[in-house]
């Protein structure tokens, strides 16, 4: 995937993003117990809302290591981050990490995108202390996740079909099926837990600021865009889609807010 690209519209709509995140990351954060001056990892931090959090786990006397291989994310990273947070550029499968190994490492969502997992997850393992955990989030279910399914679907209403789902290509649902995270990471040395949760994500606004999100991001905003740089898309591809996805948010209200169903499963791998 080229990230490059993809943090460009995403840095766009950072706020709304880290706002439909939020019940992952607490989930997160919940599982994986950080303390006060420990050493974390965080892999693929993107613009950086959970090395924000977990520099204020670890406190002034702890250190926040994200390893980012995307520039324009890594730079927005540092730039809402205090002291305590390092950004490495690079990719978490090959990073000569130095040092005697972090206390912790943590993903929201950057862990489905190597084109080696057995081979990357083997690799991020000596960069943590023996018996260190992994805490991470990834999609479960595409069926039960309709932040991605939904406006997929639409996409390929208005364009036409898409490419074919390939669950085995990197890409946000690559770990979506439970005993392919057990049999890569126990492949790779880990200790597994897999705990799935169906929660609700939780983006900013009403079914037309969030459908608007998606005309920027996701399978729907990257179809309108790889539209736009061809030369194709149209005023009626644009008010078709917006349509569409007003329409399909709309259906997720819940008092004064669009609560997104979801299904995740938060990881807790050891070292
Ligand atoms: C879906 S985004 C999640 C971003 C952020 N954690 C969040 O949830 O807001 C995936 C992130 O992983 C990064 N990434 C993808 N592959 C990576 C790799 N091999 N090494 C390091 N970072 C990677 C991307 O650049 C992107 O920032």
């Amino acid at each position: 995937m080229d990230w490059k690209a993809i943090a460009e519209p995403w840095l766009r709509v950072e706020a709304e993003t880290d706002a439909a995140h939020t019940p992952v990351l607490e989930g997160i954060m919940a599982r994986a117990g950080l303390r006060s001056g420990q050493s974390v990892l965080d892999i693929g931090p993107g613009a950086g809302i959970s090395l924000l959090r977990a520099a204020g786990a670890v406190g002034s006397a702890g250190r926040v290591t994200g390893i980012e291989i995307a520039p324009p994310f890594a730079e927005r990273a540092i730039a809402r981050t205090p002291d305590n947070v390092d950004v490495l550029i690079g990719d978490a499968a090959s990073y000569p990490f130095v040092g005697e190994g972090f206390d912790a490492a943590i993903s929201l969502f950057g862990v489905m995108f190597f084109a080696d997992p057995d081979q990357a997850f083997a690799h991020i393992r000596t960069a943590l202390k023996p018996g260190a955990v992994l805490t991470f989030a990834c999609w479960g279910s595409p069926k039960a996740n309709p932040w991605f399914s939904m406006p997929g679907r639409i996409a390929g209403e208005v364009f036409g079909p898409g490419p074919g789902f390939d669950p085995d290509a990197p890409g946000p649902m690559s770990l979506s099926d439970p005993d392919k995270i057990n049999r890569v990471l126990s492949g790779a040395g880990w200790s597994v837990e897999i705990d799935t949760q169906d929660l609700h994500l939780t983006p900013r606004g009403g079914p037309a600021d969030v459908g608007k999100m998606h005309t920027t991001v996701g399978a729907a905003g990257m179809r309108m865009g790889a539209a736009k740089a061809e030369g194709t898309l149209t005023d009626a591809h644009r008010a078709a889609v917006r349509s569409k996805l007003i329409a399909g948010f709309s259906d997720m209200v819940e008092g004064d807010e669009v609560r997104v169903p979801a299904q995740i499963h938060f990881v807790r791998a050891t070292a």
